[in-house]
């Protein structure tokens, strides 16, 4: 399958706005693999093991009961593991800490590898990520890679969770997303990186528009 768009960036940098943005302009499908991640450690926390043995870690990634149902005329994809429906409680600023740790260790990531590439059906697909281009679809022909400094990324952060009714502290904030980025560029497996043919795009003074209008010229549509 030769439509595959990445789109992979710091945390809070919009990533996941733009990923869907793009998705619903091209008609193809959308992978949120930091889902599958945070998901993942939803289950690994529920069962209370102890995440150094990898053996259960890869056991729980192979058999992980999970399934994306986006609503009709809405933008909200809910997530379902083990039926359960964990939408809201999977984007808390919890669930993302547990993701990124867990996310660095080596066996997680292969075990969660396949799963990620079985999302690019036709007709194409919107992948959103850290190492989407790097290691998940490295043959991908579209590669963008987004940032934005990290003040700013806290400001939209917390302006995401009083939209949602939710109450933040921006020092608090961005202490959190410092130390995110810290541990995604640092880890020894798949660090967040851009792919040495990704287009690099600076979004700190731009509008999701803005970035949108950007990889929309990128692939020519
Ligand atoms: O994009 P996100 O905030 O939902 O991701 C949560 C964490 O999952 C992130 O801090 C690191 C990890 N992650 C990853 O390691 N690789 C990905 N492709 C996506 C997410």
């Amino acid at each position: 399958m030769n439509n595959v768009l990445t789109i992979d960036g710091t945390s809070g940098v919009g990533k996941g706005t733009v990923a869907r943005m793009m998705a619903q302009k091209l008609g193809w499908h959308l992978l949120d693999s930091g889902a599958i991640y945070r998901a993942f450690a939803l289950a690994v926390d529920a069962r209370g093991v102890d995440i150094a043995d990898e053996y259960i870690l890869v056991e729980i990634a192979q058999t992980l009961d999970l399934t994306f149902k986006s609503k009709i005329n809405s933008e909200l994809v809910n997530v379902f593991l083990d039926g359960r429906n964990i939408s809201k409680i999977l984007r808390t600023e919890y669930t993302g800490e547990m993701a990124s740790k867990i996310a660095s260790i080596g066996v997680v990531r292969s075990a969660l590898l396949k799963r990620q590439q079985n999302f690019a059906q036709a007709p194409g697909l919107v992948a959103d990520g850290r190492d989407m281009g790097t290691v998940v679809f490295p043959k991908a022909p579209f590669k963008v890679f987004l940032t934005a400094n990290s003040e700013e990324r806290a400001q939209r952060r917390l302006k995401q969770l009083q939209a949602q009714g939710t109450k933040g502290i921006i020092s608090q904030i961005l202490a959190d997303v410092m130390a995110r980025d810290e541990r995604d560029f640092s880890r020894k497996n798949s660090p967040l990186k851009p792919d040495k043919d990704a287009f690099i795009i600076d979004t700190t003074k731009l509008s999701i528009d803005e970035v949108v209008a950007q990889v929309s010229d990128l692939i020519k549509i």
